[in-house]
């Protein structure tokens, strides 16, 4: 099983540069399936969420082609012309593909499967079939869980959906059914969620209203291709964004960043705790905001993160919850229930690491609550989430003796080349099977 060994005392320093964004990939490749005319990806991210995405909308019928690395071209087939895939679609980690397709998969004329590996078997799909099935759809779950069974053919109306969780992927789901669907579809969000979809729709001519945390799509007649910049991952950056806050001794930064507002909460939280940071060189790429972030080294302060940015920063709490581990006194994170039905239960997993080197922490139902102070060397499972393996070689820069980190190997799932990335930037990191 690969492993990953963080030796101490190391520090951190210089410019870097992140893969592309995963969410923007994954919802390239879906539209870009359904236009009319070819969409050219670039800074498209090779991790193996996307590419699960890829194979599955090529076994629909659609021609990828990847003429050079992170340069992706999709021969859009329409709306209307995707192809029976004549088998199962395995999704393999990756949550957001398995959800996306469901909603995409409810509305077309055939029948369909999706799978997973171990990790997505187990992650919640009702909350996405079930507004679904009140649009017309006729969807299978087993207890909950995949395998999702879609049965071709049905006819979809618009519903007002008041979604109970705040979830990008539920949203999204239910908006691409509503492309499909008669009359009118529309969204609330409980708290503002990531607004990819919305903005890429637009980007493809799709008639999106959305304010407020409210979204309402109407069944557009055709989509248009378009090109499509995938920005910097923010959710790979907040790894070195940590990094560079604990373990830093100059500034440092990262550039290219997507800093879309649904998506840059931690940027809130590790300013509420004490960090120096600075977005700088503000430019878009198509309908996103992007940035380069400068940080500087500071201590940081245990702090109260405020309910209201959890979901804009849903992503980054492992990484957070090290740099708690490194602050001043206590960090207390509440109303964050939905970390335990990511790639792992993030809330559990990530309590027993910092537990086994040596970070006082108390689990809480919906959160944790972190005494900062010294870590020492230990061994760590990750339990196959890339997030929190990720954080805890960045922990490693604290650390009293090296970090042993298990069951790595899901690190490419989102952030192709991380320990490359991480041994440049100054983390020493070795890895091993
Ligand atoms: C995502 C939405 C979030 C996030 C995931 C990507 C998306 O999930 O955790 O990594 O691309 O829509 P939820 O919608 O379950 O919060």
């Amino acid at each position: 099983m690969a492993r990953y060994i963080v030796e101490p005392g190391a520090a951190v320093a210089g410019r870097l540069r992140v893969p592309g964004d995963k969410s923007i990939s994954h919802r390239a490749l879906m539209f870009g399936a359904l236009a009319a005319g070819t969409t050219r990806v670039t800074g498209f991210l090779e991790g193996e969420d996307c590419l699960s995405t890829l194979k599955a909308v090529a076994s629909l019928g659609v021609t990828v082609e990847r003429p050079v690395p992170g340069e992706v071209r999709v021969e859009g087939v329409g709306l209307r012309g995707l192809r029976d895939p004549g088998g199962v679609l395995d999704m393999g980690n990756a949550g957001t593909a398995m959800r996306l397709f469901m909603g995409l998969l409810a509305a077309q004329p055939f029948d369909s499967e999706l799978v997973g590996d171990a990790s997505l078997m187990r992650r919640p799909m009702e909350r996405v079939a079930k507004p679904l099935r009140s649009m017309g759809a006729v969807i299978e779950t087993q207890d909950g869980r995949p395998p999702v069974r879609i049965r071709g053919g049905a006819t979809l109306s618009g519903i007002h959906y008041d979604m109970p969780v705040a979830s990008a992927q539920v949203k999204s789901a239910v908006m691409l059914a509503g492309m499909y669907a008669e009359g009118e579809t529309t969204v609330v969000e409980p708290a503002i969620t990531r607004d990819h979809t919305e903005r890429m729709m637009q980007t493809f001519g799709v008639e999106v209203v959305a304010r407020g945390g409210k979204v309402t799509v109407r069944p557009p007649g055709r989509l248009e291709a378009a090109d499509i910049a995938v920005p910097g991952d923010f959710s790979s950056a907040a790894f070195f964004i940590v990094a560079a806050c604990i373990g830093a001794r100059e500034p440092m930064v990262i550039e290219g960043v997507g800093v879309n507002p649904t998506r840059t909460g931690l940027l809130e939280m590790l300013a509420l705790m004490g960090a120096d940071l600075r977005l700088v060189n503000h430019r878009t790429a198509g309908a996103e905001p992007v940035a380069d972030i400068e940080i500087r080294p500071a201590q940081l302060r245990g702090a109260r993160i405020p309910e209201r940015l959890v979901p804009l920063a849903i992503d980054e709490f492992p990484a957070l919850f090290v740099a708690a581990a490194c602050a001043e006194g206590e960090t207390l994170v509440t109303g964050a229930e939905e970390l335990r039905v990511k790639e792992s239960d993030r809330i559990a997993v990530m309590a027993r690491g910092l537990d086994a080197v040596g970070v006082r922490n108390e689990v809480l139902p919906d959160g944790l609550r972190i005494e900062g102070g010294p870590i020492g060397g230990g061994v760590v499972d990750s339990h196959g989430d890339h997030r929190i393996a990720m954080s805890f070689a960045v922990a490693g820069l604290r650390a009293s003796a090296p970090i042993e980190i298990l069951d790595v190997a899901n690190v490419a799932t989102s952030f192709p080349g991380f320990a490359d990335l991480a041994r440049g930037a100054g983390i020493r990191l070795r890895e091993a099977d």
